[in-house]
């Protein structure tokens, strides 16, 4: 398949390319687009056949049900019969911006789009160039990450021409990705909400808005696959490049210590993950730093391009560190634990 490759800077200079983009989803074309969060696969999420080759296009598993995108908090009750109180109050408080809310779906909403369940799930994102082409295509856009289902989120256009070129119809280039990590996850349809998947809006600011807030097990550790699960997604392992993957907690003398040793000894090609303060501990190490311990947003930012960094040389280990604390690192450490599959040792 052709793959069309269109630059939008500057929404309002670059109309025609908006216009183009926007007509090819309203089509059931597959477009890659930025969003603030990550790049996302997107089509009208209303023509169920069009998301069906999207699930192609990523080889994602059928029961992993897709994000809907649109513009305006009006919007949801084109998708929702029951839009819940608690959806207007975190709308007001986080949209647009990177917060999913799952809610029950009308009959509008295709199964092949909820992977047949009855709830939908709604994100209205800021992002200039995403929101200007899900206003021209004139529809509600479904849109998983732009990458290969397992690997790692792509959060430049360079990783989406790796992954997805000749897979779909066109690619918008709109620069970097700011919050690097995919949207935080809430269903309103249980009682109290409950947190499915952690991201740039944290579990602080949900509980601030509604007070008492339910955390899914699966947020912080292996989900058990006998049980039912709220949301497939996170059932995957996920994010996850190539190599092996090992996350090492300990202060950073012990964990060095450890890491240096690990990668002389174990008999494969090792390279680590750090923190910017960490690096000069590996000088023997291919060493790639995704910024400062606490700066949970340059860790964020950076956390997939340099799994993804990692995995274009021959690695086959990679020992990472962890940012442990209270906001956007949640996020960070459960996308670097699904990535690890769950692999930790504190040293
Ligand atoms: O930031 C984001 O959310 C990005 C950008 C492109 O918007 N999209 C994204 O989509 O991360 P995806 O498909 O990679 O992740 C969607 C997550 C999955 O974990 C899925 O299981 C969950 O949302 N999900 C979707 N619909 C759901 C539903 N009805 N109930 C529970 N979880 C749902
Ligand atoms: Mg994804």
């Amino acid at each position: 398949m052709k793959t069309h490759i269109l630059k939008i800077t500057d929404p309002a200079r670059d109309a025609h390319a908006v216009a183009l983009a926007g007509d090819l989803i309203a089509q059931g074309k597959i477009v890659a687009i930025p969003t603030e969060t990550v790049y996302g696969l997107a089509t009208n999420a209303l023509n169920g056949e069009a998301v069906g080759r999207i699930f192609i296009a990523k080889g994602r598993p059928q029961d992993n049900p897709l994000i809907v995108h649109i513009t305006e908090l009006a919007e949801l009750y084109t998708l929702s019969p029951e839009v819940p109180e608690s959806a207007l109050r975190l709308a007001q408080a986080f949209w647009p911006g990177p917060l999913t809310m799952v809610v029950k779906k009308n009959a509008a909403v295709p199964y092949e789009t909820t992977a047949g369940l009855e709830t939908v799930a709604v994100r209205c994102p800021s992002h200039p160039v995403a929101r200007a082409i899900i206003k021209a295509a004139g529809v509600p856009v479904a849109a998983p990450s732009a990458n290969l289902s397992g690997k790692p989120s792509t959060t430049d256009v360079q990783h989406v021409i790796k992954d997805m070129y000749g897979r779909i119809d066109a690619i918008v280039d709109g620069g970097p990705s700011s919050i690097g990590l995919e949207s935080t996850v809430i269903d309103l349809t249980c009682t109290p909400p409950r947190l499915l998947r952690p991201g740039g809006i944290t579990l602080e600011q949900l509980t601030q808005v509604l007070g008492e807030v339910a955390v899914d097990p699966a947020v912080s550790g292996e989900p058990d696959l006998s049980a039912p699960v709220r949301s497939p997604g996170m059932k995957y392992r996920h994010y996850a490049p190539d190599a092996q993957v090992l996350i090492v907690r300990g202060t950073r003398e012990h964990a060095a210590d450890y890491i240096n040793h690990q990668a002389r000894t174990c008999g494969k090609r090792a390279a680590v993950l750090c923190f910017d303060e960490e690096a000069a501990l590996y000088p023997d190490l291919e060493c790639v730093s995704y910024g400062p311990e606490k700066d949970y947003g340059a860790l964020a930012r950076n956390l997939f391009s340099a799994l993804r960094r990692l995995d274009s040389g021959d690695i086959d280990m990679i020992f990472a560190r962890c940012p442990e604390g209270g906001g956007l690192s949640l996020a960070v450490e459960n996308r670097l634990k699904k990535a690890a599959g769950f692999q930790t040792i504190s040293v």
